[in-house]
Parts: structure tokens; C-alpha cells; sequence
């Protein structure tokens, strides 16, 4: 292809500020209104290049990524690289109003960034309203020498299962009303594999996910949850699990029968097709960590099928899934696991320079409908906060570019180290407080020098109910020093903290009522959001930026954004 002709012009116009090692990955996006039929109706939705889920990037660790967007969908979009560093490339990450403003319709962007020191499992997704619901897609990132250099014996296949959650609605529409009345979105219709909603609901015989495997051979999956607000169990029936990698980070080999994934996340798990042949179905469905709460209590599932076993009339198998409200073995698979740290990984930083204690939970704002109630608890609306600051988005400037540009007026920078007010964050007694569940809309960061320390307590409250949020940084990875229930008691949570392989992630489902302690260096120049993955209280203010400033050297500052930076 026009590979070289390309590193070349990058290179000459100085876009790659780390010299990349390997090769560019280049695509088009385009953005566009795709219809498609799914259980038994005819729905537009948007996709990319009229697929759904959009297209598969697969790049080696050391390679450049292009990708060209143009957006022909009637609606503003961006697009987010979930796990990517973007070391010096801030101006790609791609939330809206965040890193950019968004891609107005019939606008484009063209993202560049360098992928370097990361591998494994990751995807890509919109990150403007809910249009992440059809528009994502697989990123996976071979280690520079290719499979034969994973820490564990080369798959003979390896199979992206993106588990989505699907409406019979317009989503956008979905989160407007949510957004307007103060209520909670609609729950969806199905969950999807790749798509697929599968056989158990209805006209989607003809849409299930199959995978036919080799009797004797091994199966990389690489499960990526996609669903915009649903945390999933996962299973196979007939076969046990082997937890490979999560978040693109490696792990000591972890066997199981299920896989808990929470939105955002995502796991690498080794298959042995040593059953006896015949059909199996693979199931997900949700991992409801909140009492009393809708959720859509639907299954999706593909069949695994080994290619020696006739097509029977005989339905698949199905795996027992845990119960819905299955907290013990959520908090079991997701403590259970451990990195595994090789020489040239990225080791446990000891010294910490800064220390954050962020609670985080729903919450409520006024009422601002003129002449009715709204749709939240005690006629008010929804909102959620960390630290009682709900996160408002700006709307005329992204974050970056204020801060790049030193814009006032866009942000400020004073969020708290310490929670405003000190409570018994997980007690029930608090669920219902009127006075502490009131929050304030602001835009609050806080800011690192280059290369700190960072680590963060974070307190799941009870306020409106204890549920398990998985939370996401950009930019960076951390460590997961320790998780547990409760209120964070340093004295003795400290005396668990894993200081030598702790699991490493980009999103951490903190559990319900409970907190996790992450760590991770600073050491990436930008504005870098940490929200919700749950995409229902991203909008309701669950999230803060964190900005990180240039560092001492031209190779350790974030250069200006590029020319085609789409603008407010
Ligand atoms: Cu996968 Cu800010 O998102």
C-alpha cells in the first residue's frame, strides 16, 4: 500500500512525535446512517462503513494508526481509542469536548496516534451521547513479533466477542428523554455477540453468532463488553475458562467457568474445544449489583459448535449462568485476578506524590421543568457526582484546547483531595438523605505534574443505592492495589495492598457499596477524563479530567493540535 509514501509525509510534517517503529495502520471511517432489522423490526441506527459493529483494527505493538473519519451521519460524533495511551497524542483520544470538539455532520477528523508499549485486547467506540450503542468495533494489538511472542502457547484461532446491548428505539432519543425528564434511560431489548442477538429472542434465529471449533485445539476469546450500561456475566457450556490478559495487560493464567466484564473492560480468555462434540451455546446476560433497580434480564447467546458433530435437531446446551444479583461471584473474578509482569513491564510505583480520596455515587439536582415534576427521586433529576462535583461537559471549547491555549473561564482546577463533607459513605442510612444526595453541575479538574505518582482511593457511596461503577481513565493504566466493601479503612487496607503484581486495568468495576485503590505515573501530557463507563451516568456527572502538565524535555510536552481539529 501507500505505506511508505505515508511514513514519509508524517514524518516531514513532524505528526509523529515518537519516531514509530513499525508500520501504519491506516482506515476510513465513515459515519452513516445504516437500517437494519433486529427482533422483528426495521431500525436506522449509525454505523461505520455500513457495519454493525463497525470494522476490526488490528495493528502490532510499535505500529502508527490513521484513521480517517467522515462524519455522514445526521448527528455530532467522536471517536474514542478505549486503552490507548496516546503518549504525546491527546489531541486522538477523543472524548466529546473533552480532547476535541466533536465531528459536526459532514465534517471529518483524521486521528493519528503511535501505539507503543501496550498489547492485547482493546476496541474503539463512539464517545458523544449514547452512539456508542452501534458504533464500536475490535482493536487488537499483536505484540511487535507477532502472536508466538504472548506469555502463553499461540492460540489456534483467536475470536473477538463484542458484547453489545441493543434498543428498539433511537438512542439518541433514549438519552434526550432521559436527559429532559430527569429519569432513568429505558432499559434495552437485547444484549448482542458481535451483533447477534441470538436464539432466544425473537426473529433472531437467523442471527446468532457461531463458532466452529476444531475438537482438540485451543481458542484465544477476546471478550470486549460493549453494552452501554449493563455489567455481564459470560459463560460457555461444556468448557471451563482460562483468563489469559484483561484490559490488554496480561495476567497469571486464572481458570474459570464464568467471566465477569463490566462496560468498557475487557478479557482475554484460552478455550480448549476438549469436549465431547456437539453444540454449546456461549450466554451472557446482566450483572445487576443494584437492589431494586429495572434491568433488562434477557440473554444473549452464540453457539460454539465442533466441526465434527452433525447438525442436530437437539438444541445447544446452555451454561448456568449466575444469578443476576450474583455479587460474591462478580467480587471473586474480579479480585482473583493478578498481572503477570514481565521484566519489561511497567513495575509497581512505591513513592506516591499525590493522594486522592474520591467518593462517587449518584445523586440529584433540581427540577428545572416549568411546570411539572421530573422523572428522579422526590421529583428531581438524576445526577451523579465524585466528590459531590457532577461533571458538566463544556460547549464551547474542549478541555484541552482551554488548557492548551489557556483559556479561561472553560474549567477550573481546583477539585478537592477530600470529599466537601465527611459521612458514613456506605451506610443505608444515607440512601434516601435529601440533603446529602443534592450535587452542583461544575467543571473541576485536578492537575500533576509530569511523571507523579498518582494514587486514588475510590468510595463508592451509598446515596441512592450501592452499585458496582466501573470506572475508566484515559491516557493511562493503574495498578489495582486493593478492593473491598465498606467504607476504605487505610490502616488495615493497607496491609493488603498488592505492591507486586497487582491486576493492571484501564476501568475498574469498584464494588457495590465498597472501593478500590489505584496507582498509576502520570506521566502522559493532556486533559485525561475518568468517568463512568456506565454511559447512563457519564451525562448525569459521573466523571472529572485530570490534567497532566508538559513535562521538561521537547519529547515529554504535548505538541499543538493538528490542523483539522474539528471546531465547537
Ligand atoms: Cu471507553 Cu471515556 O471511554
Amino acid at each position: 500500500m501507500e505505506r511508505a509514501i505515508l511514513l514519509v509525509a508524517f514524518v516531514a510534517l513532524g505528526f509523529l512525535a515518537v519516531s514509530a517503529r513499525g508500520e501504519v495502520v491506516e482506515h476510513t471511517f465513515r459515519v452513516g446512517n445504516l437500517t437494519i432489522r433486529k427482533l422483528c423490526q426495521e431500525r436506522t441506527v449509525v454505523a461505520v462503513n455500513g457495519h454493525f459493529p463497525g470494522p476490526s483494527i488490528t495493528a502490532h505493538e510499535g505500529d502508527s494508526v490513521v484513521v480517517h473519519v467522515i462524519n455522514g451521519s445526521p448527528y455530532n460524533i467522536t471517536l474514542h481509542w478505549h486503552g490507548i495511551f496516546q503518549l504525546l497524542t491527546a489531541w486522538a483520544d477523543g472524548p466529546g469536548y473533552v480532547t476535541q470538539c466533536p465531528i459536526p455532520p459532514g465534517g471529518r477528523y483524521t486521528y493519528s496516534f503511535n501505539i507503543i508499549g501496550q498489547e492485547g485486547t482493546l476496541w474503539w467506540h463512539a464517545h458523544s451521547s449514547y452512539l456508542r450503542a452501534t458504533v464500536y468495533g475490535s482493536f487488537t494489538i499483536y505484540p511487535r513479533a507477532g502472536p508466538g511472542a504472548y506469555p502463553f502457547p499461540k492460540p489456534y484461532r483467536e475470536v473477538p466477542l463484542l458484547l453489545g446491548e441493543w434498543w428498539n428505539a433511537n438512542v439518541v432519543d433514549v438519552e434526550e428523554e432521559s436527559l429532559s425528564t430527569g429519569g432513568a434511560p429505558n432499559i434495552s431489548d437485547a444484549f448482542t455477540i458481535n451483533g447477534r442477538p441470538g436464539d432466544l429472542y425473537p426473529c433472531s434465529r437467523d442471527q446468532t453468532f457461531k463458532l466452529r471449533v476444531v475438537h482438540g485445539k485451543t481458542y484465544l476469546l477476546r471478550i470486549v463488553n460493549a453494552a452501554l450500561n449493563q455489567e455481564l456475566f459470560f459463560m460457555v457450556a461444556g468448557h471451563s475458562l482460562t483468563v489469559v490478559a484483561i484490559d490488554a495487560s496480561y495476567t497469571v493464567p486464572y481458570p474459570t467457568d464464568v467471566v465477569v466484564i463490566a462496560p468498557g473492560q475487557t478479557v482475554d480468555a484460552l478455550l480448549d474445544a476438549t469436549a465431547a462434540p456437539g453444540r454449546y451455546y456461549m450466554a451472557a446476560h446482566t450483572y445487576a449489583s443494584v437492589a431494586g433497580v429495572p434491568f433488562p434480564n434477557t440473554t444473549t447467546t452464540g453457539i460454539l459448535y465442533y466441526e465434527s458433530s452433525p447438525p442436530s435437531s437437539s438444541p445447544p446446551i446452555m451454561p448456568a449462568l449466575p444469578a443476576f444479583n450474583d455479587t460474591p461471584t462478580a467480587h471473586k473474578f474480579y479480585t482473583n485476578l493478578s498481572a503477570l509482569l514481565r521484566p519489561c513491564d511497567p513495575q509497581v510505583p512505591l513513592a506516591v506524590d499525590e493522594e486522592m480520596f474520591i467518593t462517587f455515587g449518584l445523586g440529584l439536582v433540581p427540577c428545572d421543568r416549568k411546570n411539572s415534576t421530573c422523572a428522579g427521586p422526590f421529583g428531581e433529576k438524576f445526577a451523579a457526582s465524585m466528590s459531590n462535583n457532577s461533571f458538566q461537559l463544556p460547549t464551547e471549547l474542549s478541555l484541552l484546547q482551554a488548557h492548551f491555549f489557556k483559556v479561561p473561564g472553560v474549567f477550573t482546577l481546583d477539585f478537592p483531595d477530600r470529599p466537601p463533607v465527611v459521612f458514613n459513605y456506605t451506610s443505608p442510612n444515607v440512601t434516601l438523605d435529601v440533603g446529602l444526595l443534592q450535587t452542583v453541575k461544575q467543571t473541576r479538574g485536578k492537575r500533576f505534574k509530569y511523571n507523579s505518582t498518582v494514587e486514588v482511593v475510590l468510595q463508592n457511596t451509598a446515596l441512592l443505592g450501592t452499585e458496582n461503577h466501573p470506572i475508566h481513565l484515559h491516557g493511562f493504566n493503574f495498578f489495582v492495589l486493593a478492593q473491598g466493601f465498606g467504607n476504605y479503612n487505610p490502616t488495615v487496607a493497607k496491609r493488603s495492598f498488592n505492591l507486586v503484581h497487582p491486576q493492571v486495568r484501564n476501568t475498574i468495576a469498584v464494588p457495590a457499596g465498597g472501593w478500590a485503590v489505584i496507582r498509576f505515573v502520570a506521566n502522559n501530557p493532556g486533559v485525561w477524563f475518568m468517568h463512568c463507563h456506565i454511559d447512563a451516568h457519564m451525562p448525569w456527572g459521573l466523571g472529572l479530567v485530570f490534567v497532566v502538565e508538559d513535562g521538561p524535555t521537547p519529547s515529554s510536552k504535548l505538541p499543538p493540535p493538528p490542523a483539522d481539529l474539528p471546531r465547537c
